[in-house]
């Protein structure tokens, strides 16, 4: 096959997979996916992606690279409900971490790792915040078709996920620089050594990740919710998310769109001072790039950094920024931003429920509670905030969430502004004395 491309050679724009939807035959319906359950024994059935293969049909049925990925939790939660103050039922959350190297990357990462071996690669490489490096290198080890090359900007990237990629056996670039510098650099070196790219501005990462929005729509029995809302980073989900519900409408499997709200970290909110703060539209296309670029002249001409907790969103420079803005208007879409200290409360109030996340993660519930006190969000409005990442990913967070040490919180989040823990579950301590155990447990519980 020929050269591999992800970007247009003459605008430099990103490229997008389009179908033939004649040739192609999508299902008349999407109850029709679900005759594929009785069929899990068949690797394709069984992945979370592949079942939805005809919504992808990029490839024949022998081409799919899949190691099981997409067996999710939908999970209706009604304590966050309440604490996001939206009505019992109302609010669910799609647990991504359960992927098996444990974030919504998987998704992408097979479908990507698809048609890289199409297209005959042997190498694989990515920049990332941790996530996708580690479902590279997780890819590359477990199916043993390439080899990975990830690039991580230095002392960006939380123990978890570094520890995947090294665990993996993935060839680990620390980069002095953050994400959006290893983002320019890889993909340089990519086209110099001809390297497969898997960051989202592969579009086949973004057809994978459509499958997140189809489990989502099975999970309520066919019938789209109000809204969604995700977190906001590279913008490789929203973009997916808004072509999946953009062909499902077109080929009239859904009724009705949902909203889409797309949340970013106050320290990285790129896309809401361009969307909410500067008026960029995706208008037919024609959008007015020259705002997005002035825009990235001041962040430079200030030399501004992303910066927050939520390391995983850490980004200046989305990508699929065009995307996402297309997406934004097929789901009539709003775009909020969320501090530190609003994403650790509503990852408490996440983890209080036992279906733990990462920071970044925690964002979609803070942008729903958001949302909902500012009444765009209704109280009865049915509201599904995407989990992106596994609870594990980032223990330092956490414990310094928790800790009972005031250095300790102050070291990890204190510098980053988070002045309170109001819904820290506090360690007792205890001298080894039996009485003094048996008092504090009385005492406490
Ligand atoms: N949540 C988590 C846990 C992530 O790892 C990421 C992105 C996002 C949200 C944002 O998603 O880019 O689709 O808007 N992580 C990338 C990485 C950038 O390198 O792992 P997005």
């Amino acid at each position: 096959m020929g050269q591999v491309l992800v970007a247009c050679q003459r605008c430099g724009d990103l490229l997008d997979v389009v179908y033939d939807w004649e040739r192609a035959r999508p299902p008349r319906s999407l109850r029709e996916f679900e005759s594929l359950w009785g069929r899990r024994r068949e690797p394709a059935c069984y992945s979370g992606v592949w079942r939805f293969q005809r919504l992808l049909p990029f490839c024949s049925p022998e081409e799919i690279v899949t190691v099981g990925e997409g067996q999710t939790l939908f999970q209706r939660a009604d304590a966050v409900a309440r604490y996001v103050d939206v009505q019992p039922g109302c609010l669910f959350l799609q647990y991504e971490g359960m992927n098996p190297s444990g974030s919504f990357k998987d998704n992408g990462m097979s479908a990507a790792f698809t048609h890289a071996r199409m297209t005959g690669a042997t190498r694989a490489a990515c920049a990332s915040t941790g996530n996708t490096s580690a479902s590279l290198a997780m890819y590359c080890a477990m199916t043993r078709l390439m080899k990975a090359v990830i690039f991580i900007g230095s002392g960006k990237i939380s123990y978890g996920k570094l520890s995947q990629a090294l665990d993996y056996g993935a060839l680990t670039v620390q980069l002095s620089g953050d994400f959006d510098d290893a983002m320019a650099r890889v993909r340089e070196i990519s086209g110099e050594l001809g390297i497969y790219l898997v960051n989202s501005i592969n579009p086949f990462r973004l057809e994978g990740q459509k499958s997140i929005m189809f489990r989502v729509l099975e999970a309520l029995a066919w019938d789209p919710p109000d809204w969604i809302v995700v977190p906001g980073g590279n913008l490789g989900n929203s973009s997916a998310f808004g072509k999946a519900f953009a062909e499902l409408k077109m080929l009239g499997l859904v009724p009705r769109v949902p909203r889409l709200a797309v949340i970013n970290a106050a320290g990285a909110d790129t896309l809401y001072q361009l969307y909410e703060q500067r008026g960029m539209r995706w208008n037919g296309g024609h959008t007015a790039m020259q705002v997005a670029d002035g825009y990235f002249r001041e962040l430079d001409a200030t030399d501004q950094k992303a910066s927050t907790i939520a390391s995983a969103i850490e980004i200046n420079r989305p990508v699929n920024f065009r995307k996402c803005l297309r997406a934004l208007e097929t789901c009539d879409g709003v775009v909020r931003r969320v501090t530190d200290q609003e994403i650790l409360d509503a990852k408490a109030q996440v983890g209080a429920g036992g279906v733990g996340c990462e920071p970044a993660s925690a964002a979609s519930v803070a942008g729903a509670k958001l949302l909902r006190s500012q009444g765009v969000i209704a109280a009865d409005d049915r509201v599904v905030c995407v989990l992106t990442g596994h609870q594990l990913k980032d223990p330092t967070a956490t414990v310094a969430y928790h800790t009972t040490d005031q250095d300790q919180f102050n070291q990890v989040l204190g510098s980053r502004g988070v002045r309170r823990a109001s819904y820290a579950n506090r360690a007792v301590a205890v001298p080894n004395d039996l009485g003094e155990i048996i008092k504090a447990i009385r005492l406490y519980s």
